[in-house]
């Protein structure tokens, strides 16, 4: 046998090297790249057929009008669990695959078993584990109280066998938990290995195109928060779906970061029980922490996550530092976005917590990407510098910029409705999405252009 030919992966942005650096020449990380196995298929494969996962030529290419395809593209399957079929952009896309990451006991398993258990015998489904045996799986669906006869599963790790039972089974719906524990006869690297994690992903992806069969896979996460293995792993499948929770909390998020199919950043929210994950289809209010009245330091924002808005508070602690170099801990939003908002405050806000501690937390564990949370936590870090409470029953949105103004974000109306069904009183917002009517019901609403002006509105 011919000596197996190896590569170097990065694994923060997944592009290939031939000689091994310390430095990826493509993104510029450091000590990032990971040895792989090519197997000989793949390398025969157009390296661009390879690295998407497309190199299923059974069906020779044609060209086509669009409109041939059209109507046979994204046949779509609702699932039964609405907070699911959200977070896929509106159900089950034939042949599509889909990966998803989160901690070890998040519930990973257990949604995607319950997901079986509610497709029943409208999809035919298949489980197959890598990491639990059989006697496992099916005490588990026993104890969430699914329906067994439909429920298939195979306890099996290698690729090419379960491409061989699904071919033989035809399941609808194929789930891998996880790839982690899945290997390719074609690489003799341990499985877990990258090469493996990628060559059976990258099989399993074709099997998907060429058969119809949607797949799920199954991904542990790093520490760092991305899924094991190179992030070619996000390049090749359709969706990657996270699944996050605070530990303590019993609600469980579930987050679309990349979907071919639907809205990125869509959230479905699950709470956790006894018999399993129950869906929380009103989430609106669940992040707000049950204060007894108004609490220093803490603060309520409309974020609009994916297509709805939600009602989560933000909590910051501003303590005098015994450090040379305070620090800016931001838990749920990014670190720079707090650093730049700080400079704001000073320079724009008149308040100087340079020799401050400052953390700032997001309640519920949710992750807050978008601008409008800029003032809302401006709000909470000033009130909790001040240790002075802001105005009960308040709600804010805004993105601050540089010079110190507040600039509109998308969706204003349809959030401060939000806020007003929620009983909030007052609501501190962009002066360009405040309405001409100063009041939804109850709610009256105050429109900024300054920071200074927002801050005047909550003293
Ligand atoms: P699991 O689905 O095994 O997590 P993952 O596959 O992401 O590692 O979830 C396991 C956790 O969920 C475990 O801590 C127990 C808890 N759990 C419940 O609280 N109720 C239930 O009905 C089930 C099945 C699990
Ligand atoms: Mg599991």
């Amino acid at each position: 046998m011919a000596k197996a030919k190896t590569a170097y992966v990065c694994n923060e942005c997944g592009s290939e090297h031939s000689k091994w650096q310390g430095q990826c020449a493509d993104c510029g990380a450091w000590n990032s790249l990971s040895e792989i196995v090519l197997s000989p298929a793949a390398k025969n494969a157009p390296a661009a057929a390879r690295r998407s996962g497309y190199a299923g030529d059974a069906t020779a290419p044609r060209v086509l009008s669009l409109d041939a395809v059209a109507q046979t593209v994204e046949a779509r399957t609702s699932i039964g669990i609405g907070e699911l079929d959200r977070v896929l952009g509106g159900g089950l896309v034939e042949g599509s695959v889909v990966l998803i990451g989160g901690d070890p006991g998040i519930g990973k398993s257990t949604l995607l078993l319950q997901m079986l258990g509610a497709l029943g015998e409208r999809l035919n489904g298949l489980y197959v584990t890598g990491e639990e045996s059989l006697a496992q799986v099916a005490a588990r669906a026993q104890r969430l109280g699914l329906p067994l006869a439909p429920l298939r599963a195979l306890a099996e790790t290698c690729v090419e066998r379960i491409v061989e039972h699904a071919a033989a089974h035809k399941p609808k719906v194929l789930i891998i938990d996880s790839i982690q524990t899945i290997w390719t006869e074609l690489l003799t690297a341990a499985p877990g290995s990258v090469s493996q994690v990628r060559e059976s992903a990258a099989r399993l992806t074709r099997f998907a195109k060429e058969s119809g069969i949607s797949v799920f896979l199954v991904g542990h996460v790093t520490k760092e928060g991305g899924i094991a293995g190179p992030r070619v792993l996000e390049h090749m499948v359709d969706a990657v779906l996270y699944f996050e929770g605070e530990s303590g909390s019993r609600f469980r998020v579930l987050r679309a970061f990349k979907n071919r199919f639907g809205a990125v950043n869509e959230l479905g929210v699950f709470a956790m029980s006894e018999k399993g994950l129950r869906e929380v289809p009103n989430p609106s209010a669940i992040f707000l922490s049950a204060h007894a009245g108004p609490t220093p330091g803490s603060a309520v924002m409309v974020t609009r996550e994916g297509t709805r808005p939600l009602l989560v508070e933000v909590q910051a602690l501003v303590d005098q530092s015994p450090l040379a170099n305070p620090r800016r801990v931001a838990l749920g939003l990014e670190q720079n976005r707090l650093a730049m908002l700080l400079a704001v405050l000073h320079r724009h806000g008149g308040a100087a917590v340079y020799d401050q501690d400052v953390f700032v937390n997001v309640v519920g564990g949710i992750r807050v990407q978008e601008t409008a949370a800029d003032l809302p936590i401006l709000f909470a870090i000033l009130s909790s510098f001040r240790d002075r409470a802001l105005p009960d029953k308040l709600v804010a949105f805004g993105e601050v910029g540089l010079s110190g103004e507040i600039r509109p974000v998308p969706n204003g109306e349809e959030r401060l409705k939000e806020a007003a069904t929620h009983g909030f009183l007052k609501a501190v917002v962009p002066k360009a999405n405040a309405p001409k009517k100063a009041r939804i019901g109850e709610m009256e609403i105050v429109g900024v252009e300054r920071l200074s002006e927002a801050l005047n509105a909550i003293l």
